[in-house]
């Protein structure tokens, strides 16, 4: 007996531009944030940057062949903003635009559904020197930008998503300086949040307006949250933590407002709001991107910022530590599926990450025999197979990641890939989790 899942699940994988690229300074390309923040000293895990990464801006066609080998229907992927727009608006640089053109087409002739992320982090340094996300000017940078790639892919690309996890890019990146820019302002990462979401909602107006092929969406980074015991304080912790992780973004999508009682608490961080804003920032879109790795357990903490709330994640038992050291939930996929049909209702999903970092040990081969990240993956799968049975429209899944690669301020140590690289020869090497979720692929489904 095993489990099936619906006749049209689009399989595939998921990467993005700054994590596998390299040539950051090649062809034209001008320096995003995330260069930056590399090239500084002490920023990132080792001392490690992301010039070289996988190297895909000169391998794409073999890592396209690798996937259609692996039997993927779809790839996600990001498009560098600062590689087609060196210096954020304005000049095109042609060969950076001709490379994503090469990527879809090679895509589509492979039979892989295109999934374009326009900005996955690594946002043009040249704008952040013009005030970046904190200047409203971002909202019509970011849709110029949208622009030009819609006019360029706009008939070839299956699915766009606006912005990757505007929490993390906004909270780690200008609250809690982990993440480029490496700002540590609370005010400005909920004025960016505002921005982001904004900027979100031009590029889909113009989308619908310039009346493309294909869908469009966000994606989010969505854990989901449970108080961490019965009593009271912990459950209003609770509320606000998932009001300011969660809602802080759903809310505006799916409501039009942002979510009630959040702004109390965050009282002078709060973001300036025009008139028309949240009208604006409804706009339909066509999917929501999920991205899941793991549950928080909320606790009221005298101490806990100013929410007032500790967050940690849930771990089960049985699954060791994981090489991000974070906690392993499965239920807790299946759980946030079902609440989040329960509040906004029938919202067409992909899962557009999913994964773990595990201790690998190749072989002499280079050979990965990753039984661990199998189970992970086998149990997520399950996860949100359950919340498929309990009527949520899920109709992809893209695990996190096709290859091993830069992630972010831990550099190289943390390996998410099913292929194992090898960053000395850039030899790329399926994992047995890349064997296996192949056989999830073909048979669209998997033994119990
Ligand atoms: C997500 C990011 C992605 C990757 C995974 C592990 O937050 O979107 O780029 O780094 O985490």
């Amino acid at each position: 007996m095993g489990i099936r899942f619906p006749e049209s699940f689009l399989w595939g994988a998921a990467a993005a531009a700054h994590q596998i690229e390299g040539a950051w300074n090649e062809d034209g390309k001008g320096p995003s944030i995330w260069d930056h923040f590399a090239h500084r000293r002490h920023t990132i895990l080792d001392g490690a940057t992301a010039d070289v990464a996988c190297d895909h801006y000169h391998r794409m066609p073999q890592d396209v062949a690798l996937m259609k080998e692996l039997g993927m229907r779809t790839y996600r992927f990001s498009i560098s903003w600062p590689r087609v727009l060196p210096q954020g608006r304005g000049r095109v640089n042609p060969t950076g635009l001709d490379f994503y053109d090469r990527l879809v087409d090679e895509l589509r002739k492979a039979d892989i559904l295109p999934n374009a992320t326009l900005h996955h982090w690594d946002f043009p340094q040249a704008l952040h020197e013009a005030g970046g996300w904190q200047n409203r000017e971002s909202v019509e940078w970011f849709a110029e930008y949208a622009r030009v790639m819609f006019d360029r892919l706009g008939d070839r690309v299956s699915f766009w998503s606006t912005h990757n996890e505007p929490w993390v890019f906004a909270f780690m990146g200008y609250a809690q300086a982990d993440f480029a820019p490496g700002l540590a302002d609370y005010s400005a990462a909920y004025q960016v949040s505002h921005h982001l979401l904004l900027s979100h909602a031009r590029a889909v107006q113009i989308f619908r307006q310039g009346g493309y092929k294909g869908k469009i969406g966000i994606v989010l980074s969505l854990s989901h949250y449970q108080p961490a015991s019965r009593a009271e304080a912990d459950r209003a912790a609770c509320q606000r933590a998932y009001e300011n992780g969660v809602a802080l973004f759903t809310d505006p999508l799916f409501r039009g407002r942002y979510p009630e009682g959040l702004f109390e608490w965050i009282g002078p961080h709060a973001p300036r709001i025009a008139n028309g804003d949240l009208d604006l920032i409804q706009e339909p879109i066509d999917f929501l991107g999920v991205n899941y790795y793991f549950t928080q357990a909320v606790a009221f903490a005298q101490h806990g910022g100013h929410l007032k709330a500790a967050t940690e994640q849930v771990r089960d038992r049985g699954w060791g530590r994981t090489e991000m050291d974070w906690g392993v939930h499965p239920a807790g996929l299946t759980d946030l599926l079902v609440d989040l049909k329960r509040r906004y209702g029938d919202l067409p999903i992909y899962i557009t990450e999913n994964g773990v970092a595990v201790k690998d040990v190749p072989d002499r081969k280079g050979f990965v025999d990753d039984r661990k990240r199998v189970r992970y993956l086998k149990a997520h799968l399950r996860a949100m197979w359950e919340a498929i049975q309990k009527g949520v429209d899920v109709r992809g899944y893209y695990v996190w990641s096709l290859l091993d690669n830069f992630e972010w301020a831990h550099g190289y140590l943390p390996r998410f890939g099913i292929v194992r690289v090898n960053y000395r020869t850039q030899e790329r090497v399926p994992k047995q989790s890349a064997r296996w979720y192949s056989q999830v692929m073909a048979h669209n489904g998997m033994e119990d």
